[in-house]
């Protein structure tokens, strides 16, 4: 049984850092551990333009406490962007690609897309300047069950877009469905980021007696535990297609659980690591979480691999309830359960 793993510095290929005083608290939790996130756009105002992304990016990095620390910032895309300004940013790595938030599907979608077809110039530019096309692949329709909407945006959206654009690179974000994992592991250019919370949470820790526990509840929904499993399966046995992807989302805790105050996401990043370490580990995986944490994601974005080092300790840790700063107060996930490995060090 190992004791230390020491790992090459990892990356966080999808997390959300808010704005105002919760960018300033959550930040530092993403920042101790990677070297590089890419900073979801779905700001209340979302990022659509360079100025705007400039700026995020300094502020963010201003926050992390970090001399090297870097956030990568996708479009938000929506029906009317300023094209010329989008082929400037992406041409001066401005952005890294453009995310697709298909209207009302999440979290401040609602300046999303509506008709995707309507977008397919914007593809045409990523393609052409071999930028990424980032997804979250839902379809919210009224006729689709909240489970099935993954398979949905597979079949009636993603099938077309990876069909038009043959050398568009795709991530297909928080990959939730065996459907979703084996759509990413049989086409081409495509990957899929996979969250801590995916492979550990089933629909049941969400819904139970009619009641929602608005702290497992999160876009796309957790579903059954054969979708646990292939997800599980997918990070960690050595599939160039997946990576690390928190998708770590705060929220400010409500105290009543109503549904009208129930906002989709999860809040990892303070043990985001030592979570997806001990996942690997109860898979007898350790040896393959480097490549999930710290290679594939690089590869598939075309960067560098990150040159230094993290070391985890073979050390139970309780994880707090809340993360709590100032006027901020976070639900942790996975708040009083015992994860294994706590981060020792990075290492040049
Ligand atoms: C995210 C958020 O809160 O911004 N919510 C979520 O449930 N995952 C948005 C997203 O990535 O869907
Ligand atoms: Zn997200």
């Amino acid at each position: 049984m190992k004791n230390s793993i020491k790992i090459i510095q990892p990356d966080d290929w999808h997390v959300h850092f808010r704005e105002g005083e919760m960018l300033n608290v959550v930040t530092k939790y993403s920042s101790r551990v990677n070297r590089r996130c890419i900073a979801m756009p779905n700001t209340s105002t979302p990022i659509t333009n360079s100025i705007e992304a400039i700026n995020y990016k300094n502020l963010i990095q201003k926050n992390s406490g970090k001399n090297n620390f870097e956030a990568l910032i996708p479009c938000y895309l929506t029906d009317n962007l300023d094209i010329d300004d989008f082929e400037y940013a992406l041409h001066n790595n401005i952005f890294i690609g453009g995310k697709l938030y298909p209207n009302n599907a999440t979290t401040n979608s609602q300046y999303g897309v509506n008709d995707i077809k309507k977008i397919y110039n914007i593809f045409e530019i990523l393609e052409k300047q071999n930028k990424t096309l980032l997804i979250h692949g839902e379809l919210n329709r009224s006729d689709i069950d909240i489970f099935d909407r993954e398979k949905y945006f597979i079949d009636e959206e993603l099938y077309q877009i990876r069909k038009s654009f043959k050398d568009l690179k795709i991530v297909l974000e928080h990959v939730s469905s065996d459907y979703g994992v084996d759509f990413v592991k049989t086409n081409i250019n495509i990957a899929g980021t996979i969250t801590p919370h995916h492979m550990l949470l089933t629909k049941e820790d969400v819904f139970k007696d009619e009641e929602i526990n608005p702290h497992h509840y999160c876009m796309p929904v957790v579903k059954n535990e054969k979708d646990l499993t292939s997800l599980r399966n997918a990070a960690c046995f050595n599939n160039s297609k997946f990576f690390l992807g928190t998708d770590s989302a705060p929220h400010h805790v409500v105290d009543k659980k109503q549904n009208d105050s129930l906002k989709a996401g999860i809040f990892s990043s303070s043990n985001s690591i030592e979570l997806y370490a001990s996942i690997f580990e109860e898979e007898n995986a350790l040896e393959n979480l480097e490549k999930f944490s710290s290679i594939n994601g690089p590869k598939f974005y075309n960067l560098d691999v990150n040159d230094q080092y993290l070391i985890l300790d073979k050390e139970d840790k309780i994880v707090p309830e809340y993360t709590e700063e100032g006027n901020i107060k976070i639900k942790n996930f996975y708040a009083n359960k015992k994860i294994h490995w706590k981060v020792a060090q990075l290492e040049v």
